[in-house]
C-alpha cells in the first residue's frame, strides 16, 4: 500500500482497517470529515447508481440534502463526470450549482474509484467563502484513496 501523507488519511486508514461494510465505512468517514474540518456545514457522499444513472445520496453529516443528482449537474455531477476534484471558492459563481443547503458558500468535491471504476464522490460544504484550497484537496483525495479499498 502506498504511503499516507496526511494525518486524517492515516486516521481513516486506521479506523477502517479490516472493515469491509461500505455503508458503515462511508458513515464513519463522513463523521470523521465533518468533525475534523472547522467551518463545515455538510460532509458526505453521492454514489453512482448504474440502474438509474444518477448520483444518489449516501452517508452524510449535516442537514437533509438532495437525494439524486444527474451526472454533469452541479459541482457533484461535474466532478464525477470529469473525473477530477473540484475546489469551488464561491458556489454562487459556479454555473449550475445545486443549492441543497442554503448555508453553503464554498465546496470541495473529490471523486472516489472502486477497482479503477468511478464509484461516487466525497462532497464537503462550508458556509465560509474560499474555505478549501490545495491542502484540503490533497487531504480529501487521500481519503478517497483510502476509501477505495473499503467500499
Ligand atoms: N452543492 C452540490 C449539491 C450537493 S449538496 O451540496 C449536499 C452541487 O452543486 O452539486
Amino acid at each position: 500500500m502506498k504511503q499516507l501523507n496526511t494525518l486524517i488519511g492515516q486516521q481513516l486508514n486506521a479506523l477502517l482497517e479490516n472493515e469491509t461494510n461500505s455503508v458503515s465505512n462511508l458513515s464513519n468517514a463522513a463523521a470523521l470529515i465533518f468533525h475534523n474540518y472547522g467551518d463545515v456545514n455538510w460532509a458526505g457522499f453521492y454514489i453512482y447508481n448504474a440502474d438509474t444513472k444518477t448520483l444518489d445520496l449516501g452517508p452524510f453529516q449535516g442537514k437533509v440534502a438532495c437525494m439524486h443528482i444527474q451526472p454533469e449537474s452541479g459541482v457533484v455531477g461535474s466532478a464525477f463526470s470529469q473525473r477530477k476534484s473540484l475546489v469551488v471558492p464561491d458556489v454562487h459563481a459556479f454555473a449550475g450549482h445545486i443549492a441543497c443547503d442554503a448555508d453553503s458558500n464554498s465546496e470541495l468535491v473529490v471523486p472516489i474509484y472502486r477497482n479503477g471504476e468511478p464509484y461516487g464522490v466525497i462532497d464537503i460544504d462550508s458556509p465560509i467563502l474560499n474555505r478549501f484550497g490545495a491542502v484540503e484537496k490533497e487531504e480529501v483525495e487521500e481519503l478517497a484513496d483510502v476509501l477505495s479499498r473499503h467500499i
